[in-house]
């Protein structure tokens, strides 16, 4: 009986416990299934935040990059400034970045008229010419003294040529001087602050090398600066209509 009890006892319990122990495992089967579909979907949504997070970092810097080219600060100070001269137009691109402070200074020149009227006061053939209301002969000096080596130092440089830069060291309002060069300039950075270049209306800065001068460098007939207008970087096609007609 003591024998048979507990077989009887544990058929029971094998009956009893045989679904339970049937659905545990079932249970336990389930839930590693579902752990593991959870785990899967964890790892889906967290490939899927992560891609479109990076996508939006791709997007940001995209938009920035656009933001770049059309910002409304960068493109209100224009990018060109055309120089009416009695000889034509002279347009200049304006190195916004490089010399900012010379740049504005010379917007805010050319907005109050500075240039209206101004005179090429010294033109030093295949070198400089220079625009500006003191008559004193002063940094032409600097020019012509080392004048004889620049012919023979050549084109290297050429990328000088037809800069637009004005005298450095103090210069109030009133002082503010043009040069633009007409050959390439060595040391061009040491004479002057570069803060432009000419970029239409070449033939016309040699037209103004051509005039006459005497031994001051002072052109015997007046050349001058009639007006100036701005220019914005998007309008080359303007750009080209003024300087063309
Ligand atoms: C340049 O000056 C000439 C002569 O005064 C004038 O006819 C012309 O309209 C001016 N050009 C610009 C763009 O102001
Ligand atoms: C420049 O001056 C000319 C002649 O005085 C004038 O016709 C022209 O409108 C002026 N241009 C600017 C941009 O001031």
């Amino acid at each position: 009986m003591a024998r048979i009890k507990p077989q009887a006892l544990l058929q029971q319990s094998k009956k009893k416990k045989g679904p339970a122990r049937m659905s545990l495992t079932t249970i336990i089967l389930f839930s590693f299934i579902v752990v593991l579909i959870v785990f899967f979907l964890f790892s889906t949504y967290r490939h899927w935040t992560h891609r479109s997070r990076f996508q939006s970092d791709n997007g940001l810097f995209v938009s920035e990059g656009e933001n770049e080219f059309g910002d409304p600060k960068k493109s209100d100070v224009p990018g060109y400034v055309v120089l009416n001269t009695s000889k034509g137009h002279i347009a200049v691109e304006l190195y916004k970045e490089s010399s900012p402070e010379v740049v504005d200074e010379f917007i805010d020149l050319c907005q109050k008229g500075h240039f209206n009227g101004m005179p090429f006061n010294h033109v030093i053939k295949h070198t400089v010419i220079q625009a500006g209301s003191n008559q004193k002969f002063g940094a032409s000096e600097d020019w012509t003294s080392r004048g004889k080596h620049y012919s023979q130092l050549d084109s290297s440089l050429k990328h000088e040529t037809f800069m637009l830069g004005t005298s450095k060291g103090k210069r109030d309002n009133e002082g503010f001087e043009l040069f633009i060069t007409t050959a390439p300039i060595p040391n061009l950075n040491e004479k002057v602050i570069v803060f432009g270049r000419v970029v239409k209306g070449e033939d016309v800065v040699q037209e103004i090398e051509k005039v006459d001068t005497d031994e001051n460098y002072e052109p015997k007939s007046s050349i001058r600066i009639i007006n100036s207008s701005m220019e914005d970087l998007n309008q080359d096609a303007a750009l080209g209509v003024i300087c063309n007609g």
